[in-house]
């Protein structure tokens, strides 16, 4: 009991240094997004783009884009009016801190045409590979979006978007590369991609095992 209490004791005072951020994000969350992207940035309707384990600061720029206008988006335009810098970096910071989701992926087959363009591009349109951006296992970089995981109709979405210049807050680079996507192309790399799933060498299944087998 008193070990009970002097963690939650010692988790308390951690907890007030950085009470600020979460709270403020979780409040907006709730008010605002959470219909959507869910509270833990897990979007469960594959309209809206998965939020959790995006990278920071692609999430404060398309905040920002979408609030100056920049990103057109119905929905987001709105959602995001009125939203302070402060704001924005503590949602961001909050999203980008959740463990990134992925999705099980059936067709195995087509899901591998989608790996290989992924990886290799095609060399007979002039499309480069992805991974030399969006990173091995589609994680991004801090200034990239992270791909893994994310829903396959948002990303074919985006794809589109940018090919037919709808999305326009900064498409030189991707613009370039979806108009040359065929549909059967956009496809695989959406399915592929939303299957990508982040290992955590840390938590392995064996280190879990034990205390399970107890129960
Ligand atoms: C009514 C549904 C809805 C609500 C509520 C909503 N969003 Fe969105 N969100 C969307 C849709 C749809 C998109 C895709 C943007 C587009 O292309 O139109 C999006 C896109 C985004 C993106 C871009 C993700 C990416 O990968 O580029 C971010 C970040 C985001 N929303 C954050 C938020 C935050 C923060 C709130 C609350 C302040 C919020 N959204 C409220 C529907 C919603
Ligand atoms: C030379 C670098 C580069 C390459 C290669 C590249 N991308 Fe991108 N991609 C970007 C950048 C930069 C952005 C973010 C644009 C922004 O900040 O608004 C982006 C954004 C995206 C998005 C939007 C993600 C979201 O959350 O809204 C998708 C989807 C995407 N890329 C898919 C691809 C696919 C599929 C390929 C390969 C066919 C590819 N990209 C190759 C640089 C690249």
């Amino acid at each position: 009991m008193k070990k009970t209490l002097l963690t939650l004791g010692l988790l308390a005072t951690a907890w007030s240094v950085n009470a600020a951020d979460p709270e403020l994000a979780k409040a907006i969350i709730k008010e605002k997004c959470h219909l959507c992207h869910g509270m833990e940035g897990e979007s469960s309707n594959a309209i809206y783009p998965r939020l959790a384990g995006q990278n920071h600061n692609y999430l404060v720029k398309q905040l920002k884009n979408f609030r100056d206008g920049k990103r057109k988006s119905d929905t987001m335009n709105e959602m995001t009016k009125g939203l302070l810098d402060e704001e924005i970096e503590a949602l961001a910071k909050y999203f980008s801190a959740k463990p990134a989701l992925s999705h099980r992926v059936r067709d195995k087959g087509f899901s591998a045409v989608g790996e290989y363009l992924y990886k290799k591009g095609n060399k007979y349109s002039g499309i480069p590979s992805c991974k030399s951006c969006h990173g091995e296992l589609g994680q991004g970089s801090d200034d990239l979006p992270r791909l893994a995981g994310q829903h396959k109709r948002y990303v074919a979405d985006q794809l589109h978007a940018f090919g037919e210049r709808i999305r326009t807050n900064d498409n030189t680079i991707m613009h370039t590369i979806a108009n040359k996507l065929t549909e059967l192309e956009i496809e695989a790399l959406a399915l592929y991609v939303s299957g990508i799933k982040v290992e955590e060498p840390e938590e392995s299944e064996a280190a879990k095992e034990p205390e399970q087998r107890q129960l």
